[in-house]
C-alpha cells in the first residue's frame, strides 16, 4: 500500500506486456470527407486502448489505416470532372468536395464513377493526380483535427497503399482455389462457417475494401511481425472482420488468431436517435468540437470570471476534451452512448470537468506548500485509509482494463478516485494539521494516480481550473 504514496511517478507501470509487438489501428477516417463523429469513438477508444498497452510494457505501433481509396472516389472524380469548378475547389476544399460527392451519389453517375475509379486502379495520372489534390486538401484538415486532440500515430498507411499488393493477392487466392468465379466476379464462399460470401474482385477487375484489408494484414504481419493486431472499428463491421479473419486462416496464415476487432456501439443523438448520416447532414467533429469550447468557456467563466484570455482558451480545450474523451470512455466500448455535450462538460456527477477539477484542487493544495520526503504515519481517519486504498488499486485497474481492453475500467477508476479524494479533502484538514506532512504525502500521490490514469484515457489535465 504504502508503494502507492512513496513511488510516485512511475507507480502501477506493469510488465506484462514483455514488450511484445501489438499493431493497434484506429480511427481511420474517409479521405475527401470532412471528420464526422462516426469517427471519433475509434479515434477516442483506440488512443486509449494504445496508452494502455504501452503502460503495461507492450511495444505498440499505432496505425492509421485511411480510406483513400474505392469506388467512392470513382464518383468524387466523375462528379469533379462533370462540374467541378476550381476556384470553389480552393475555397473550401472538404465542403466543396462532399457537395461534389452527394451529387454524384447518382444512378446516373455509376457507369462514369466506375469507369473513373477503374483509370484510378490502372494508374491513370489524370486521374491519380485529382485523386491526390483532394486527397491532400483532407489530410491538413485531419491533421489539425488530431493535433487538437493530443492524438498520434506511427503511421498513416491508407487503402491506397495496397492497391498493387490487392492485385498480387487476388492471383494467389484465384491459385489456392480459394477465391471462385461468379457471374464474372470472383468470391470468396464463406457460408460453411456461417458467414456469408465475400467479394473480392469485381467483374471489371477492380479491388474492394475487403480485398486491400487483406492484402494490409498481410504486409502489416511481415513489416512488423506484430504478436498481435488490433482493429477498433464500429460495431456495423463485426461480421466483415470475422470474415476478414477467416479468410486470413484459410490462406494458413495462423498468426490470424492473433488477430481482434475490438469493436463499439454508436453515438446516439439527445434523443436516443442515431445520428443522422443522410446525404449531406453528418455531424461533424470540428462544430461538436466547437459547442463543447463553448460550454466549457460558461462553466469556467463562472468560477473564475479573471482568467486571462490566452489561459482561458486553453483551460477551455482542455476541459472540453476532456469532457468528450471522457464521455465517451467512461462508458463500455459495446454500448451504445447518448452523445451529449452539456451533460459531458457539467463540472458535478461523473464527468471529466470534475475529474480535472478534483486534480486541480490537489494541486492547489500542494502548491501553497512543499511535500516533505519524510512523512509521520499514525491512526489514519477512515476516509484517509479509503483514498490510500483507492491509489493502491492502481496496477490491478490497469491489468484489468489491458485484459479487456477496456478503458472504461480506468476512466470509471478516475472518477471513485477522485470522489475518495473530495471525501477525504471534506473532513482532513491538509494544512496546518497535526498529521501535515503524511497529508500532503498522500494529496500528491493522488495527484499524480490521477494524472497517470487520465493520460491513459488520453486526456490532459490542467493544474488551475
Ligand atoms: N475507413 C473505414 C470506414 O470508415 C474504416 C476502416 C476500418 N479498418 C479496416 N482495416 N477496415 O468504414
Amino acid at each position: 500500500v504504502w508503494d502507492a504514496i512513496t513511488k510516485k511517478k512511475d507507480y502501477g507501470r506493469l510488465d506484462i506486456g514483455k514488450g511484445k509487438k501489438v499493431v493497434v489501428e484506429f480511427s481511420s477516417p474517409n479521405v475527401a470527407k470532412q471528420f464526422g463523429i462516426g469517427h471519433l469513438r475509434s479515434t477516442i477508444i483506440g488512443n486509449s486502448i494504445s496508452n494502455i498497452l504501452e503502460f503495461s510494457g507492450h511495444k505498440v505501433i499505432k496505425i492509421n489505416y485511411l480510406g483513400d481509396w474505392g469506388t467512392q472516389f470513382g464518383r468524387l472524380l466523375a462528379g469533379y470532372q462533370k462540374s467541378g469548378r476550381e476556384n470553389l475547389l480552393l475555397k473550401d476544399p472538404i465542403n466543396y468536395l462532399q457537395k461534389i460527392y452527394v451529387k454524384a451519389n447518382n444512378k446516373k453517375y455509376d457507369e462514369s464513377a466506375r469507369e473513373w475509379f477503374k483509370r484510378m486502379e490502372d494508374g491513370d495520372r489524370k486521374a491519380l493526380l485529382l485523386w491526390k489534390l483532394f486527397k491532400g486538401f483532407t489530410m491538413e484538415d485531419f491533421k489539425k483535427m488530431y493535433k487538437l486532440l493530443r492524438i498520434k500515430f506511427d503511421a498513416y498507411e491508407g487503402e491506397s497503399n495496397y492497391n498493387k499488393k490487392a492485385k498480387e493477392l487476388l492471383e494467389e487466392l484465384k491459385k489456392k482455389q480459394i477465391a471462385k468465379k461468379s457471374k464474372g466476379a470472383y468470391i470468396i464462399d464463406l457460408e460453411g462457417q456461417g458467414l456469408g460470401t465475400v467479394v473480392i474482385e469485381k467483374s471489371d477487375g477492380s479491388t474492394l475494401y475487403a480485398t486491400r484489408d487483406l492484402a494490409a494484414a498481410i504486409d502489416r504481419q511481415k513489416r512488423y511481425k506484430f504478436d498481435k493486431m488490433i482493429y477498433e472499428v464500429g460495431q456495423e463491421q463485426k461480421l466483415y472482420f470475422k470474415q476478414l479473419f477467416k479468410i486470413l486462416g484459410m490462406m494458413g496464415k495462423d498468426w490470424s488468431k492473433n488477430l481482434v476487432h475490438a469493436d463499439h456501439g454508436l453515438y446516439l443523438d439527445k434523443n436516443g436517435k442515431k445520428f443522422s448520416t443522410r446525404k449531406g447532414s453528418m455531424v461533424f467533429l470540428k462544430d461538436i468540437l466547437d459547442e463543447t469550447i463553448a460550454l466549457a468557456k460558461k462553466e469556467i467563466k463562472k468560477r473564475d470570471s479573471k482568467v486571462r484570455k490566452t489561459e482561458f482558451e486553453e483551460r477551455a480545450l482542455k476541459t472540453a476534451i476532456a469532457a468528450i474523451f471522457y464521455g465517451d470512455l467512461k462508458n463500455n466500448r459495446t454500448n451504445n452512448i447518448v452523445f451529449n455535450p452539456k451533460k459531458f462538460v457539467s463540472f458535478e456527477g461523473d464527468t471529466g470537468p470534475y475529474i480535472l477539477y478534483s486534480y486541480a484542487r490537489a494541486s492547489s493544495i500542494i502548491k501553497k506548500t512543499s511535500v516533505k520526503e519524510k512523512f509521520q504515519v499514525y491512526d489514519l481517519e477512515d476516509k484517509e485509509l479509503e483514498l490510500v486504498k483507492k491509489i493502491s488499486q492502481f496496477p490491478d485497474v490497469v491489468l484489468n482494463a489491458e485484459q479487456n481492453l477496456s478503458p472504461a475500467i480506468i476512466a470509471n477508476y478516475s472518477f471513485s478516485l477522485a470522489q475518495s479524494f473530495n471525501e477525504f479533502y471534506h473532513v482532513c484538514r491538509v494544512i496546518g494539521s497535526e498529521q501535515e506532512t503524511f497529508r500532503l504525502a498522500l494529496v500528491q500521490s493522488f495527484r499524480q494516480t490521477l494524472k497517470n490514469s487520465m493520460k491513459l484515457l488520453g486526456i490532459e489535465v490542467l493544474e488551475k481550473m
